[in-house]
């Protein structure tokens, strides 16, 4: 099989990049290890910055988004049992929607598919091959055989665990990692959400976020120790765990309900440097990884896709490399700002198991700050609803 680009990972990014070069004309192949259904069960980020927005509609994906999706003007920052809001229209004439991955995967499986698009599924064995000369391919095997992709480009698209990063030689390949000390328990319920706006909170017993899908779809997050197991926490225990780390108001009004998921996500800051060897480039959780606080995970991997879509319609169109040529520094730059915005958020509202009085001291400075200033409010609101591409 020939195709332009060969697309490794069929998640949220080698989806859009597809979507996207179809609407131009350019072919593409996507592989995926696992099944469509098992894709669209992961329940993962819900908050689409302004320049993701435009790309779904761009894709031509845009319309049950718009249709469905709630505009976001402001979120709730929470401590000490009051809460402060943070206007982002006001600050920054910009908006958020909430929309979820889930939806967002599946209005792109639907395009692809009602447009014929090639998405190969259950591919065992991926390797990229010849990525630093002008004629990449791909080998893989399904459960009918083994099969061979050749390709003038390969989009590594396959998030945190796949091959294309680990395709770069070790001598080429730089790794910058934090690893948090906690992870976040999160549990979906069909249940109204407690506030229209989300409530992000520090309390003395951890960081909590209260967020949502839809008017009966709620998604709720609490910070857990990495040693607890999903099993161990009843619905229950939950629900009185997050009650006891939002303000009263919040917790009296809250309605709870039994979870239909329930999951337990480590934090870590991750990027690998550089994000394109010869032919084959990097784009989302494959070259990098956000602690969650933020919702910059996703929206990240869209920036990415940005570069890399007109990078490659400037090379197919205009025969031109320059996009190409600068793929990995444009896209590392406004990724390592995304970095820098997570990791403070993370430090602004979580608890550490070695935080000092003094660090607790600076930490409740921090809160003060950003609720009576509003150059600080207005350095988040631009962070949230996200950096120019
Ligand atoms: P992925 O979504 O990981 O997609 C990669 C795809 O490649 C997968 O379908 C995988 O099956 C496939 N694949 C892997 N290896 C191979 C291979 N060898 N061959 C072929 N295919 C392969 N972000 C937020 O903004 N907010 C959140 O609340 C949030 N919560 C998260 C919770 C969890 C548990 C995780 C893991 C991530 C979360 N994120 C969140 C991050 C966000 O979901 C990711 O940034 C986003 O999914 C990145 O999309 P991607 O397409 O780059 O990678
Ligand atoms: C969600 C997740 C986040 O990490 C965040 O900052 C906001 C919302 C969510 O899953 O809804």
């Amino acid at each position: 099989m020939r195709t332009q680009v060969a697309i490794i990972g069929g998640g949220p990014s080698g989806l859009l990049l597809s979507q996207l070069l179809h609407r131009k004309g350019v072919d593409t192949v996507v592989l995926e290890r696992k099944t469509r259904d098992y894709v669209l069960s992961r329940i993962r980020a819900g908050i689409l910055e302004r320049g993701f927005v435009s790309l779904m509609r761009e894709a031509g994906v845009g319309e049950r988004m718009d249709r469905e999706g709630f505009i976001h003007d402001g979120t709730l920052i929470a401590y000490d049992n009051e809460s402060f809001r943070v206007d982002f229209k006001d600050l920054t004439d910009t908006t958020v929607m909430v929309y979820g991955q889930t939806e967002v995967t599946q209005d792109l499986y639907d395009a692809r598919e009602a447009a014929d698009g090639k998405i190969v599924f259950q591919v065992e064995d991926v390797t990229v091959n010849d990525a630093d000369t002008d004629k990449p391919y791909i080998t893989y095997r399904t459960p009918d055989g083994e099969d061979r992709i050749d390709c003038d480009f390969v989009a590594g698209c396959d998030g945190f665990h796949g091959v294309s990063r680990q395709s770069i030689p070790l001598d080429v390949r730089r790794e910058y990692e934090k690893v948090y000390p906690f992870g976040w328990l999160g549990v979906l319920s069909e249940t109204p959400p407690v506030d229209d706006e989300l409530i992000y909170s520090n309390s003395a017993r951890g960081f909590a976020l209260c967020s949502m899908r839809n008017a009966n779809l709620s998604r709720y997050y609490i910070q857990c120790s990495m040693s607890d197991h999903v099993e161990d926490w009843s619905d229950q225990n939950f629900w009185d765990e997050l009650k006891r780390r939002i303000p009263d108001e919040a917790a009296d009004k809250l309605v709870t309900g039994p979870s239909i998921e329930k999951s337990i996500a480590p934090l870590r800051s991750f990027v690998a440097e550089p994000m394109r060897w010869g032919r084959l480039f990097l784009c989302g959780d494959a070259a990098h990884i956000v602690p969650p606080t933020g919702a910059k995970g996703l929206n990240t991997a869209a920036s990415d896709i940005y570069y890399l879509y007109n990078a490659l319609l400037q090379y197919f169109e205009e025969n031109d490399s320059e996009g190409i040529d600068r793929y990995s520094e444009r896209a590392l730059a406004r990724v390592w700002k995304a970095e820098r915005f997570s990791w403070w958020m993370t430090n602004l509202l979580h608890r550490y198991p070695d935080q000092t009085e003094f660090d607790l001291r600076i930490q409740r400075a921090e809160l003060e700050f950003l609720r009576s200033n509003q150059a600080a409010q207005r350095v988040m609101a631009e962070n949230y609803v996200g950096l120019p591409y």
